[in-house]
């Protein structure tokens, strides 16, 4: 199938230019789409790496039984190589630039493209945060210059979101808007606002996984299992900063940073550091993993240690939460461990075992439980409405290493997935995910996005399994304020205040979806 019968105003012919990790892969989209794609590329080595990235995914297709040794031939055959914008972009209806993101650089190849590409041409450029409306501005045609904004693996993620400026003419994004659906993607509309809609919410959280790996307060593979196991998302945040590429989340940071100030878009000094190393990530063989040629991380981060036989006995303390006390007594009493509630029988020796709150403090209880050095915190989470499939053992300044392992041993017995991480609100699991479901909220509340709009977007660009909103809805919009309250009391960041819509959704009752 081609796009040689689509009728007029119609997207038939596609230049790229660029063919780095999402260049290589918009082609790709374009050419299955049946697009003829001119691939453009001044560089003689990005190229061929480019054209490597491209028949690397086709192939992995073809490995997967999606699509046959021809397929890949005709798809390929759409696909014609140049090395200047001059003597690739004349009969493209739209450019798709994807350079790395140097605001110079860019408005240079818009000055090309703009000469080169006939005046009805639609120019589109793939930034993650850069103003399209000054891109716009600099061309002579600022009505045709939009934002196509994919997410990487571009061939896998379904969202793209289409950006109009206060430029651009009627009639374009929705002629953008059909060529997304015809390659089998769903398109969202935004404003020209830093980052769209996905970026602002899923990179300061990746950031966010960072600071807590270079702070001590868990260690790399338990902050992607805390967000694999505990809340349900595709990939853990350190794995999916490898796969994004540091540099490019340091370059969105930086953008946001500049738009809306904040915490959260401050880069964490870590991931500078690994950058000016040169651990870009996947691309550069190393990030926060290590990878072989085939992309695979060395050492898997979702990988359970072995199940230690752990305590017979554990004395039970509660923390202001009788239901999850009671839950977390029956699930170590059905995996054969000895339960004795506290505080009574705490005089001598044995764990002692703290039924953990997100928005307590376990250093309190461990107090009062008079043996400070023997009491670990343990709360048991998974995704929203989902059973618990993780355990997090919390340990405090006080705790032994000896009763962090043997916590973690009694965890292992329960059959969820242990991580340990320090006595801070929010915990592990909480704390990645509460502070992006209030960004969301937030930006809900400031109207920028609806939040189906939100929603669609986090589960199609970032794989999700739902989005922030329906998580909110699923957990309850009090139980998030509760936790992001003792967040926000604890460290004093104005960036972990509650979104007043949040608030109001609590005090309230009510959904943010019907
Ligand atoms: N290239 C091409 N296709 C790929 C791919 C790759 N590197 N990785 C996976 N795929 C495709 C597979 O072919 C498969 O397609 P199929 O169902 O048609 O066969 C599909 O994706 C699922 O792949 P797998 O079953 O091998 O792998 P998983 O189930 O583990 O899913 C994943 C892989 C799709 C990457 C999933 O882990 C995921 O959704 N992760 C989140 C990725 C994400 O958040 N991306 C957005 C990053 S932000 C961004 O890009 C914006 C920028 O501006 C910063």
């Amino acid at each position: 199938m081609t796009r040689g019968e689509a009728g007029p105003g119609q997207i038939r012919e596609a230049a790229v230019i660029g063919l780095g990790t999402m260049g290589a892969g918009i082609a790709e989209v374009l050419a299955r789409g049946g697009c003829t794609v001119v691939a453009i590329e001044a560089n003689h080595d990005f190229l061929a790496r480019g054209l490597a990235l491209l028949h690397a995914s086709l192939d992995r297709a073809i490995a997967r039984g999606r699509l046959t040794h021809d397929g890949k031939a005709e798809i390929v055959a759409r696909v014609r190589v140049a090395d200047t914008i001059a003597a690739g972009a004349a009969g493209a209806d739209l450019a798709v630039e994807a350079v790395p993101e140097s605001m110079d650089l860019k408005r240079d190849i818009f000055a090309q493209l703009d000469q080169a590409c006939r005046p009805d041409a639609i120019l589109a450029t793939n930034t993650s945060s850069l103003s399209i409306t000054a891109i716009a501005a600099g061309t002579q045609r600022p009505g045709r210059v939009v934002g196509l904004h994919f997410f990487n693996p571009a061939p896998a993620m379904k969202l793209v979101e289409v950006i109009s400026t206060v430029l651009t003419a009627p009639g374009t994004a929705e002629r953008l808007d059909a060529l997304i659906r015809d390659l089998g993607k769903t398109p969202v509309n935004a404003g020209d606002r830093a980052g769209f809609v996905v970026n602002p919410l899923l990179v300061p959280y990746l950031n966010e996984a960072a600071r807590l790996l270079e702070t001590g307060h868990a260690s790399r593979e338990d902050i992607d299992k805390a967000a694999t196991a505990g809340n349900g998302l595709p990939m853990g945040p350190l794995a999916l900063l490898d796969l994004v590429g540091l540099d490019v989340a340091v370059s969105v940071l930086e953008i946001l940073q500049a738009e809306f100030g904040g915490s959260r878009n401050q880069p964490a000094p870590l991931l500078r550091r690994l950058v000016e190393a040169g651990l870009t990530g996947r691309k550069g063989g190393r990030g926060f993993y290590e990878y072989g040629p085939g992309q695979a991380p060395a050492a898997s981060p979702g990988a359970n240690p072995p199940p230690l036989a752990g305590p017979a006995t554990v004395t039970l303390i509660e923390n202001g939460a009788p239901a999850l006390t009671a839950d977390l007594g029956r699930a170590l009493t059905k995996a054969g461990v000895d339960v004795v509630p506290g505080p009574a029988a705490t005089a001598d020796g044995g764990l002692i075992l703290i039924a953990a709150e997100p928005a307590r403090r376990v250093l309190d209880a461990a107090l009062a439980s008079g043996r400070p050095a023997d009491a670990v915190g343990l709360h048991l989470t998974g995704p929203p409405g989902a059973a618990p499939a993780l355990a997090e053992v919390i340990v405090t300044h006080l705790t032994a290493p000896a009763a962090a392992a043997a916590a973690t041993a009694a965890a292992g017995r329960l059959g969820l997935a242990p991580v340990t991480c320090q006595d801070r609100p929010g915990f592990l699991a909480a704390a990645l995910l509460y502070p992006q479901l209030n960004d969301a909220a937030r930006m809900a509340q400031e109207g920028y996005a609806t939040p189906a709009d939100i929603d669609t977007a986090m589960m199609l660009g970032a794989g999700y399994p739902r989005g922030p909103l329906q998580m909110i809805d699923l957990i309850g919009a009090a139980e998030v304020l509760g936790v992001l309250t003792a967040m926000h009391a604890a460290s004093g960041d104005p960036a972990l205040a509650p979104a007043p819509l949040l608030a109001e959704h609590a005090a309230a009752g009510t959904p943010f979806r019907a």
